[in-house]
């Protein structure tokens, strides 16, 4: 069976204005906390694309960006708990000032890796910055210095760089993902 979704766009949870409004807010707390300072902005691939394009054209220290893929989802809808890292960083990070770009917390199981991971390699500091907290009580709490939206719903969330199967990503509002019966497996 081919593992495309068959479920549809719902409600709209924050529409482009909203998004626009809070990432330029975000960028200029950033801003703040690293004035005078060179940043590494290590983006996870690929749900924090968008959100970091958009995130960094609103932060005005000098800046480098990287990334950073990790799977931790099948195709499905449910956590396997497992993260990968697909993709490593293509750059040194010792004595860097270092911020992680995500687009969700769930469980914070991903973050959680990320942070530890990228620790290692002994970077000035970790900051972490999330476009969405999902407040549903995380398994193990990570360390999130900045999000923009706290979501509420358990159900999946999709567009501006969220997916549901690959799908979904270049919505540029953040909506519900409504699954068909057939999505169940
Ligand atoms: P965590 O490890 O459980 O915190 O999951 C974080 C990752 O799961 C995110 O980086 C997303 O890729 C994915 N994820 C979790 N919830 C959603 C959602 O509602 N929509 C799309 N992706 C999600
Ligand atoms: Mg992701």
């Amino acid at each position: 069976m081919d593992d495309s979704p068959n479920g549809v766009v719902g409600k709209t949870l924050f529409d482009e204005a909203a998004i626009a409004e809070r990432v330029a807010e975000l960028g200029t707390e950033i801003s703040k906390e690293y004035q005078d300072q060179e940043l590494l902005v290590i983006a996870v691939l690929r749900g924090s694309f968008i959100f970091a394009a958009d995130l960094i054209r609103h932060i005005t220290c000098e800046l480098e960006i990287d990334f950073l893929a990790v799977s931790s989802y099948g195709s499905d809808t449910t956590s396997t708990g497992v993260v990968k890292i697909l993709k490593d960083i293509n750059q040194e990070i010792q004595g860097k000032e270092v911020l992680i770009v995500e687009d969700i917390i769930d469980s914070g199981t991903t973050l959680n890796h990320l942070v530890d991971y990228l620790a290692l390699k002994q970077p000035a500091s970790i900051k972490t910055c999330s476009l969405l907290l999902r407040q549903a009580g995380q398994v193990n709490e990570p360390p999130l210095d900045y999000y923009g939206f706290k979501i509420t719903t358990e159900d999946f969330v999709i567009g501006y760089g969220l997916d549901v199967a690959q799908k979904f990503r270049n919505l540029p509002y953040i909506a519900i993902y409504e699954p068909d019966a057939s999505d169940e497996q």
